[in-house]
């Protein structure tokens, strides 16, 4: 990026220059973006993002960063993260006993259920635990066993490259899965999610069980990235991983969790290349023991590290 670039993107939105990921991601590791810019509205949106289109920047959003691996050498381009009204919610419109709420991207899925559980809600209680905010949740259809954001999203808008927004409903989005079809370069706005007034002592209990479950199930106190792989058909990945003897290995400042076999735990020294080789290393054993691929569920970006010729010898 050169120093006109730099110039240019400082007068469209607070940015910052060589930002390390690590500080950016819940696994903590990963090189540095070449600027991470922060949009507070849309139309600052528009003009980074016609600025990007017009100079050739590639560029990526910056959600929670809790299901991202970004590699030793960082991004080229910039990151984009939401904030002012993208942090914002409210009811949208009631119908019977349905409560439409829009919800920003960059609202955290967490205080967005408490504020449900506050308000008489139901319906996001189910997805308690889970880290990260509605843009990353929805673009990863997250979920626990009790099911998936999907299946309360009434629509989406986004915003594409050249900065058009468009709203596609719950019909249009095919959430699978851990999956939903929309653009990739188009930016999550906001969803419409819909609740209902409901049985609160119920959504209570369930909401405090899936904490409960995910402290005791989960290396929730150590830095990690969420689940490594997909659950493939009918199995679980995390199952598959421990059967195969993997539990505590290590690779470098990587190991497989001894808790939760499909979470990898940054150990406090590790480098994304120790989790890449850890991560090959489990799905070729994996696949050695029970004939199956698993499919990462992390999202990998970023270039790898160039190494020296110094450490490329030490290596050999
Ligand atoms: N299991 C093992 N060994 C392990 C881990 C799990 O034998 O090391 C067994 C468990 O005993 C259980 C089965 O595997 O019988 C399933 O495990 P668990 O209930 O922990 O659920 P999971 O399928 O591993 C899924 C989601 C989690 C979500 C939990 C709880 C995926 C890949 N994972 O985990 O989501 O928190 O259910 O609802 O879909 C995530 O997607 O990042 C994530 C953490």
């Amino acid at each position: 990026m050169t120093r006109l670039h730099q110039e240019k993107l400082k007068t469209l939105a607070r940015t910052v220059f060589d930002e390390p990921m690590s500080r950016h991601t819940t696994l903590g590791v990963g090189g540095p973006v070449d600027a991470l810019v922060d949009v507070t509205t849309r139309d600052e949106l528009k003009s980074v993002l016609a600025w990007c289109q017009d100079e050739n920047v590639p560029f990526f959003f910056l959600g929670g960063g809790s299901n991202l691996l970004v590699r030793d050498g960082g991004i080229r381009g910039i990151a984009i993260r939401l904030a002012g009204e993208f942090e914002t919610f409210c009811v949208d419109h009631e119908s019977g006993d349905d409560i439409f709420v829009t919800a920003g991207a960059a609202v955290s899925l967490t205080k967005l259920i408490r504020w449900s559980l506050d308000q008489g809600l139901t319906g996001i209680e189910t997805l308690a635990g889970i880290p990260g905010c509605i843009g990353g949740n929805i673009r990863m259809n997250a979920g626990t066993h009790l099911g998936a954001i999907g299946d309360r999203v009434e629509d989406v808008t986004i915003m594409n490259a050249q900065g058009r927004e468009m709203t596609i409903p719950h019909r249009g989005l095919d959430f699978q899965y851990r999956r939903v079809r929309l653009p990739q370069a188009a930016a999550i706005l906001r969803a419409v999610l819909k609740l209902q007034r409901g049985d609160m002592e119920k959504a209570r209990a369930t909401f405090k069980e899936l904490l409960d479950r995910r402290r005791t199930t989960q290396p929730v106190a150590t830095q990690n990235c969420g689940c490594a792989f997909k659950n493939p058909d009918k199995t679980s990945a995390g199952k598959l991983i421990d059967d195969a003897g993997l539990k505590g290995v290590r690779v470098g400042g990587a190991r497989v969790s001894p808790l939760h076999a499909n979470f990898i735990l940054n150990e406090g020294n590790a480098t994304a290349h120790d989790v890449i080789v850890l991560l090959n290393l489990v799905r070729e054993r994996v696949k050695e023991e029970s004939g199956v691929l698993l499919e990462h569920e992390v999202v990998m970006v970023g270039e790898e590290k160039k190494r020296s010729g110094k450490e490329k010898r030490s290596r050999c």
